[in-house]
């Protein structure tokens, strides 16, 4: 059966370019088709400065609202990160893989690290070599799938890179997996700031709708959309990107089966306006209704927290058995003694 790992990372709060880049297939397709493992990322938010509580926190809610979404428990496996070893463990021997010129090319370690010595920050290490933790990640399930957003892949594109380098060098030990992308919103952009993508951690927030803001918040952040100069309606990424950022959310809400498929696409759409105004007023009330039962099941679920430790329980026992055997068979190709 084909193998699907994705995950989350619990920097901030999840947003609709989380939900339309990536959650929004591991629900709708990904869960039903292979045997999927969902994980919460959380060492990935170490890599920047964090608060434990508050990483904690979001690790907590992130987890609900992936439930939230609809993935199942009982078809697929969603666990936190942390619970299970494998990953660190694997890690380091694809550090032992990977080198630094791969690592320092990477374009999220570059606008990070820039932003962090702009602030006067320092860079953790753990920045440079967060892909080799994700490749762990990937690596470990011996995955075939890997459901991404845009921004994430090239980190899946190393970690082909690193795989086939592997098992060239020490026998076959992984599987080289491949990213799959959404067929609109694989990219949203930033409401406010439509040359950068949507992000749970940057910028004020009112260019980021996050899945469970009030219906009238979603309403004024895509009312406020910044759009461009001309006055007519038109697709065009290159010279439009904040109308065209409109048009895409409005054919993924519409979307019914996660990949855009069968929904209008974002230039048929475009012909259908006239102004901004009603185009907004739509795509606010779209968003507004995909989120609606995502918030609502989110209610519920926060107020069972012994219910989502328990998913979280057995899906890290779930987890551990399948990556143990692939990570053991690694640190026996790389020449590392078995323990006895
Ligand atoms: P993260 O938490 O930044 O994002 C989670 C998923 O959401 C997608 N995404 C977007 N898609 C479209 N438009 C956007 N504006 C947008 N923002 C985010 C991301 O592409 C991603 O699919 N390192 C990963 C988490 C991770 C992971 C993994 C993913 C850790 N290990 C192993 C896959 C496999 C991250 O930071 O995603």
């Amino acid at each position: 059966m084909k193998r699907i790992f994705s995950g989350v990372k619990p920097t901030g709060h999840l947003t609709l370019g989380n939900y339309l880049g990536a959650v929004r297939r591991w629900v709708e397709v990904d869960q039903h088709r292979a045997d999927a493992l969902f994980s919460v990322a959380d060492l990935h938010a170490l890599t920047v400065e964090h608060d434990p509580a508050r990483v904690r926190r979001l690790s907590r809610q992130a987890a609900t609202l992936l439930l939230a979404a609809g993935l199942d428990a009982e078809r697929c496996t969603l666990f936190v990160q942390s619970h299970v070893d494998e990953h660190t463990r694997l890690s380091y021997l694809l550090e032992c893989t990977a080198t630094d010129g791969e690592m320092r090319r990477m374009i999220q370690y570059r606008e990070k690290a820039a932003r962090e010595r702009a602030r006067g920050g320092s860079v953790r290490l753990s920045l440079l070599t967060y892909p080799v933790l994700m490749a762990a990640d990937i690596l470990a399930y011996g995955t075939d799938e890997v459901p991404v957003g845009d921004d994430q892949a090239q980190h899946v594109e190393l970690t082909r890179d690193v795989a086939v380098r592997f098992n060239r060098r020490y026998g076959h030990t992984f599987t080289v997996p491949r990213a799959t992308l959404p067929a609109v919103a694989a990219r949203v952009m930033d409401l406010q700031d439509p040359s950068s993508k949507m992000g749970k951690s940057h910028g004020s927030g009112a260019g980021a709708v996050c899945l469970l803001d009030e219906p009238d918040v979603v309403r004024r952040k895509v009312m406020r959309a910044v759009t461009d100069g001309a006055p007519d309606v038109v697709y065009d990424r290159e010279a439009r990107p904040g109308l065209a950022n409109l048009l895409e959310l409005l054919a993924a809400c519409q979307g019914a089966d996660g990949s855009g498929e069968g929904a209008a696409g974002p230039e048929a759409l475009a012909a259908a306006y006239r102004s901004y105004g009603d185009l907004k007023r739509d795509v606010a009330e779209a968003v507004v209704e995909l989120l609606r039962p995502l918030r609502a099941r989110h209610a519920e679920l926060a107020a069972d927290p012994g219910y989502v430790d328990g998913v979280l329980r057995r899906g890290a026992e779930r987890a551990r058995e399948r990556a143990r055997p692939v990570v053991d068979r690694a640190y026996r190709a790389v020449g590392l003694l078995p323990a006895v």
